[in-house]
């Protein structure tokens, strides 16, 4: 299975990547995790990622081609984060063998929940498991249920940088989605309004798994 993630910053990309990359065998890419982990940015890169802009079109496709070529990759995948704007959906298409046609998972959420959830979203520093202080709290307070890690909140979670990266969506990225759908590759699964985070995977089950 071979799925695109979309959504504005804090849909629950990432929360839902997870479970659904456990459910169907398929690794989870998220191209912001992969930036934060990496010890190869530039001052200039770090400063994009923590301030909301977006890293360039080639040195992304650099670093995601490269990562669709490794093995657990061949009988299918979950990006998350990419492509974000035309200029990564062409790459994408380009460097995809022709039999692959990728479902694009579109999680749709108000502008008004994002603050919300971002502004109360912790991170494990070393893991990069997803909590949030009221809808998914970890056990024990600051630590991570998952590794013991320590729970931080990421630098562009500020309000300032918050609403930066929402622009950046609707001007970006939110275009894409007409164009999948052209295609028919787009699947629109509600997942604000106060559904949880179990009742929102459910409703992607409902839609992915009629054709397993
Ligand atoms: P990236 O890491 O991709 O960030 P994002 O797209 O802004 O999305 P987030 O990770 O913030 O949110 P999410 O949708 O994963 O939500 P989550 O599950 O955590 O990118 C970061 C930066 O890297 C970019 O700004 C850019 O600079 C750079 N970058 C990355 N890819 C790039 C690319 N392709 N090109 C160029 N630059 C790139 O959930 C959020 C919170 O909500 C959590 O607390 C969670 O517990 C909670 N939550 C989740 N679901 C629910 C629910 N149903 N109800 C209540 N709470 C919920
Ligand atoms: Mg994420």
């Amino acid at each position: 299975m071979f799925i695109i993630l979309a959504g504005p910053p804090g849909a629950g990309k990432g929360t839902q990547a997870k479970q659904i990359s456990k459910r169907f065998s398929i690794p989870h890419i998220s191209t912001g995790d992969i930036l934060r982990k990496s010890k190869h940015l530039t001052d200039e890169e770090k400063e994009i990622v923590n301030t909301g802009g977006l890293i360039s079109d080639d040195r992304m496709g650099e670093i995601v081609k490269k990562r669709l070529e490794e093995p657990d990759c061949n009988q299918g995948w979950l990006l998350d984060g990419f492509p974000r704007n035309r200029k990564q959906a062409l790459f994408l298409e380009e460097n995809l063998p022709v039999e692959i046609r990728p479902r694009v998972l579109y999680l749709e959420v108000p502008d008004e929940e994002i603050i919300d959830r971002l502004s109360k979203r912790l991170t494990c520093e070393s893991c990069h498991a997803v909590f949030h202080k009221d809808a998914n709290p970890p056990e024990k307070e600051g630590i991570c249920d998952e590794c013991g890690g320590n729970l931080v909140t990421r630098k562009d979670d500020q309000p300032d940088v918050i609403q930066k990266r929402l622009e950046v969506f609707h001007e970006k990225t939110e275009p894409l989605l007409k164009l999948y759908d052209e295609k028919d590759m787009l699947i629109t699964v509600k997942a604000g309004d106060d559904r949880g985070i179990s009742k929102v995977f459910s409703l992607i089950l409902r839609e992915l798994q009629p054709t397993e």
